[in-house]
């Protein structure tokens, strides 16, 4: 029996597939041209991101982790380098997508969480969630989702009558919807107090964990890195480095 844990710990270990492939992207904003400021936001940033890998992206204010973040969810584009999604062992370049096609990948390979949430105000918890559900073929079941995320009960509430950790699950719960393969979340606790943070990133673990989707947190807080099964910190728009963490802790394990 250990032997057989042992055998498919290994297992997990070396059946690492590439999922995200970037190869020296830069971001340029501004043009000289036009006497506007010319800002790299990236630089020559270039890693792999697995399948099933929870990974935390961390740097100071500025670094570039958002510019990252918005190329890697088709957001935005990059001015430079590749960027290469593994489908189901098929290379797609996600750099040379049209625009009909990129907006293809943000609505079925990409869900998306952001810092304040984003979520429509006029809309009750359910109608936000169910909004996204019906963008995509293969989506999860709302209610499902919603009680995945703790808010079963709290479905018929407006945003505005949620906490923002509430708001915050509403998210999660609406980028989950869609089934995506890949799941991205920019500061998801950069506006909620310790203990709802802590929540928030319980719930991304799980995503990872039980879901098997590829989860990237992005984070100026490097207490959250402890349970990244990779760390890629980010600074002045440069990868500064990237590793793996053999023994991630658990979410409960993070000293706040
Ligand atoms: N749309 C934009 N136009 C001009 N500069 C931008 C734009 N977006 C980001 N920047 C600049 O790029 C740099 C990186 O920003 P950002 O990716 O938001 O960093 P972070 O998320 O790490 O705080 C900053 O200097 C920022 O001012
Ligand atoms: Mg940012």
């Amino acid at each position: 029996m250990e032997e057989e844990i042992k055998n498919q710990e290994n297992n997990k270990k070396t059946m690492q597939i590439p999922h995200i492939i970037l190869k020296n992207i830069s971001k340029i904003y501004g043009d000289e041209k036009h006497d506007e400021a010319v800002i790299k936001a990236l630089d020559d940033a270039s890693f792999t991101i697995n399948k099933g890998e929870l990974t935390v992206i961390l740097g100071p204010s500025g670094a570039g982790k958002s510019t990252l973040l918005n190329i890697l969810g088709g957001m935005d584009r990059a001015s430079k380098g590749s960027f290469i999604l593994n489908e189901n062992d098929k290379n797609i370049d996600i750099t040379q997508l049209d625009e009909t096609n990129l907006a293809k990948y943000r609505r079925n390979v990409i869900g998306f969480v952001f810092q304040f949430y984003n979520l429509m105000p006029s809309l009750t918890a359910y109608e936000n969630v169910y909004i996204a559900s019906s963008l995509v073929n293969k989506h999860y079941n709302v209610e499902e989702v919603l009680n995945l995320v703790g808010l079963g009960d709290r479905k018929n509430n407006f945003p505005s009558q949620l906490s923002g950790g509430e708001q915050q699950r509403v998210a999660i719960a609406r980028a989950l919807v869609k089934n995506p393969e890949i799941l991205l979340a920019d500061e998801p606790t950069g506006a909620l107090d310790s203990k709802t943070g802590a929540q928030i990133i319980s719930l991304l673990y799980k995503v990872a964990k039980e879901q098997g989707k590829t989860v990237v947190i992005v984070t100026h807080n490097k207490a959250i890195s402890v349970i990244a099964d990779r760390i890629i910190q980010v600074s002045d728009g440069k990868i500064v480095s990237d590793q793996v963490q053999e023994n991630p802790k658990k979410p409960n394990e993070i000293e706040w």
